[in-house]
């Protein structure tokens, strides 16, 4: 990036509090250091396009108090699709319903930030028989046959697809989003080129790391020359795929440092594939969640001593398992973070930072169990069950209604929900069970 120096420096005030403002390397302002992470919000009408409900969605949370929020994953291609009901942006046919989403999502001066995906080969078959991956090799693991073999991508396309990201970074902009997050995280198309695993190719884009790595970094390229060095850009990766042979961490600390020489604005740090370790937890509820704590901490430690070299680094992220303002303090004030990412709290209890901010939840947030009451139904949909519970949620918000976290056997509830809303086809797993 030749225009480093005319940026901005980020102010690493410490003990920097979770109402403190951050400064970005691009010069934009953060209010606080809630981010409200990306949750895929199955909203999507036909043809994947953006609806008023993202837009009464996001009204609700730019009141939450968080300073940043992201939206769920945004694909680049409306013909390969993550999960049911993304929204994708390739073109400008939507610009109006984007327009009033980013104005909703903005409001009170939340920044919102659009999440850019390409699902590569986790794409489920029953809304993609064709999905494309760096390597002909299909999804290991008990779920391989919800999803079709992957075609190897040429080096034409892969050259289109950096394109269509930059293409939907554009129109991010100029529908009044006021930055983008490029997802490099979870098992997606950007994550299936970093792990050696899924990329067996023998072209520049395959084998070394620095081979390996040059899909993601020709995509943040062309993403910040669509949306210019005043404008936030940010990526989540995974601290590790958790998987043997898969991105490792060692290698996830080389790209984040290569990313940060870029002038990326922003690392979110996350971890784990739908074939391998999910991000989520399952069904354990409160309990379960309680005992696993602050995801990726460790990760986060080892990055932060990295960056502990007096020179002014991009601000970093953390996602996964904040429940406590303790919890949330301690990574601030130990440096581990510069911003705390928040999920699923944000859909049990849609005003968490501002509750955080007024001296609440000293106690941790108590995620509910999403159960349906009989095992074995829990043990065939465990990895359905809690984001079906999740989307559902998020479809009360989308229409002006509180989320509904009582009541037994939730599980039932998110079940019916996935058949009304997605058909048989949402009954396939989209975050495997049972691992941390
Ligand atoms: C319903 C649901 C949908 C999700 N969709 C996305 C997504 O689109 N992009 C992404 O990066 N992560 C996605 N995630 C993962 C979250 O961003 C986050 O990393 C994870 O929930 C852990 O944070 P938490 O413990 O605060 O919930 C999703 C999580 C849930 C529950």
């Amino acid at each position: 990036m030749g225009a480093m120096n005319a940026r901005h420096d980020i102010q690493h005030i410490a003990p920097a509090s979770l109402a403190s403002p951050l400064v970005l390397r691009c010069g934009a302002t953060a209010r606080n250091r809630f981010l409200k992470a990306p949750m895929n919000e199955a909203l999507a009408g036909p043809e994947a396009r953006p609806t008023a409900e993202h837009v009464t969605l996001y009204r609700r949370w730019a009141d939450s108090g968080c300073g940043i929020l992201v939206t769920g994953n945004v694909m680049v291609d409306r013909n390969q699709l993550g999960e049911p009901g993304n929204v994708a942006v390739e073109d400008e046919r939507d610009l109006p319903t984007l327009r009033a989403w980013a104005k909703a999502g903005a409001a009170n001066g939340a920044q919102l930030w659009m999440q850019i995906n390409h699902p590569g080969k986790q794409s489920p078959a029953t809304i993609n028989p064709h999905p494309v991956a760096p390597s002909a090799t299909g999804t290991s693991g008990e779920y391989s046959r919800f999803f079709a073999s992957p075609r190897e991508l040429s080096v034409d396309e892969i050259h289109a697809i950096v394109r269509r990201f930059a293409t939907t970074a554009a129109i991010a902009r100029k529908a009044g989003f006021t930055g983008v997050e490029i997802h490099a995280a979870h098992g997606y198309l950007i994550n299936q080129f970093l792990s050696p695993l899924d990329n067996r190719r023998a072209d520049e884009y395959g084998g070394s790391l620095d081979n390996r790595m040059r899909f993601l970094t020709e995509v943040v390229e062309a993403a910040r020359e669509a949306v210019g060095e005043d404008f936030p850009v940010a990526v989540k990766i995974n601290s590790s795929d958790g998987i043997d042979g898969g991105f490792s961490e060692e290698e996830s600390l080389k790209v984040i440092a290569r990313l940060d020489a870029m002038g990326v604005d922003l690392i979110d740090i996350s971890g784990g594939t739908m074939a391998g370790k999910p991000v989520i937890q399952t069904n354990g509820g409160a309990a379960e969640d309680q005992t696993r704590g602050v995801y990726f901490a460790g990760f986060a430690t080892k990055l932060r001593a990295l960056f502990d070299d007096g020179k002014e680094h991009m601000a970093v992220a953390l996602t996964g398992g904040f429940r406590s303002a303790p919890d949330m303090r301690r990574a601030l004030e130990s440096g581990m973070a510069d911003v705390v990412g928040l999920g699923r709290p944000l859909v049990v209890a849609p005003n968490f930072p501002k509750q955080v901010m007024a001296g609440g939840f000293e106690r941790p947030l108590r995620l509910p169990r999403v159960s349906t009451g009989v095992r074995a139904l829990d043990r065939a949909f465990n990895g359905v069950l809690v984001i079906s519970w999740y989307e559902s949620q998020m479809h009360r918000l989308a229409v002006g209604k509180a989320p509904k976290t009582d009541g037994r056997h939730l599980g039932i509830m998110a079940l019916a929900f996935a058949l009304r809303k997605h058909g048989p086809g949402a009954l396939a797993p989209r975050r495997r069970k049972g691992h941390r």
